[in-house]
């Protein structure tokens, strides 16, 4: 089974990104033949600074690795180290209907936020479709938002196939239920954009305050709490702490007597403990450069010898050999 997925770099990674795609993605280099790229092409939609693109891109290799992704198991490479993926992006796009992508969340979700609608944002999916489908991948672990990208590919590959024979393996999206939605600071999801994100490997005191300042309502410690489930640091602390200490705590707030401050101070202590073994490891890996960068150029160099096979399948079932 070939699992792939790819995450962009447009800064610090977040609990968000973490919980809803990394870890799962990072499981499942156990369970087949992981491809995992940095995707820095769809980054060019939404940043336009050379030398951030390039920091970012560092950042989330490092990030990866530190995480658990393991190279003898795992590719992780850059998306335009593969530039035939551009190729295949615009032969897609022959049989890709605009109406299949007037109809994606995230674009509309980006103009009613304000972005302008350049074409690259539009064709963001065909792009993305060529990602999964040049690697004749199976699965695709995404966060619940891209679940639509994952249909609109599958769409695309029956479309290409149609027209030209059997050429794409048609992919599954791969979404966990339980962690798809992590809330971020304001209860919203949590998200880059929506500025209310814990970051993963952020600066200690900063992490201290965005989670000392969670949004509660006014309501006083001893006050029982029947809806603590509902409670955005008792959701936050099912994610980073043992089963046993969320339910305690959810307990304590349900009953009456854990106050906010005292629940946030213990969420800050299990999230920070959380991340203790990969921040030493990132620390690691930052002091060594050339590993990390030979890590990518290795994964590039499979990855590459796999897409072009794809890619000449494609051109040829087109008339273009
Ligand atoms: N659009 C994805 C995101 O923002 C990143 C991505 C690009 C991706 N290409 C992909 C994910 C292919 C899965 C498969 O999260």
């Amino acid at each position: 089974m070939r699992i792939l997925s790819g995450i962009q770099p447009s800064g610090a990674l977040h609990l968000g990104n973490y919980f809803g795609m990394m870890k799962p993605a990072i499981e499942l280099q156990e369970q087949g033949e992981a491809f995992y790229f940095i995707a820095n092409y769809h980054s060019m939609t939404s940043l336009f600074d050379a030398a951030e693109r390039r920091r970012n891109t560092r950042e989330v290799a490092l990030d990866f690795l530190a995480c658990g992704l393991d190279p003898a198991k795992a590719l992780l490479f850059r998306q335009s180290d593969v530039p035939e993926v551009t190729e295949l992006c615009w032969i897609l796009s022959t049989v890709t209907p605009m109406g299949l992508l007037e109809r994606c969340h995230s674009y509309k979700d980006k103009l009613a936020h304000g972005v302008s609608p350049y074409h690259g944002l539009f064709a963001y999916p065909v792009l993305m479709a060529a990602d999964i489908l040049i690697y004749d991948s199976n699965l695709v672990p995404v966060g619940r938002d891209q679940k639509q990208h994952v249909e609109v590919t599958r769409d695309i590959a029956i479309k290409f196939n149609e027209a030209y024979g059997q050429t794409f393996v048609v992919p599954e999206p791969g979404i966990r239920n339980e962690t798809a939605a992590v809330p971020g600071c304001d209860g919203q999801k949590m998200s880059k954009s929506y500025g209310n994100t814990i970051e993963i490997f952020g600066e200690e005191k900063a992490q201290r305050k965005k989670i000392m300042s969670l949004v509660m309502d006014s309501r006083s410690p001893q006050e029982p709490k029947p809806d603590a489930d509902k409670n955005l640091a008792v959701q936050l602390l099912k994610l980073v702490a043992p089963p046993a200490v969320s339910a305690d705590h959810e307990e304590r707030l349900r009953a009456g007597g854990l106050g906010y401050g005292d629940l946030k101070k213990a969420l800050f202590e299990h999230y920070w403990n959380y991340f203790a073994a990969a921040r030493a490891r990132r620390a690691e890996l930052a002091a060594n450069p050339d590993y990390v960068e030979k890590v990518l150029r290795d994964s590039a160099n499979q990855a590459d010898a796999v897409g072009r096979k794809v890619l000449d399948r494609a051109r040829a079932a087109c008339g273009l050999d």
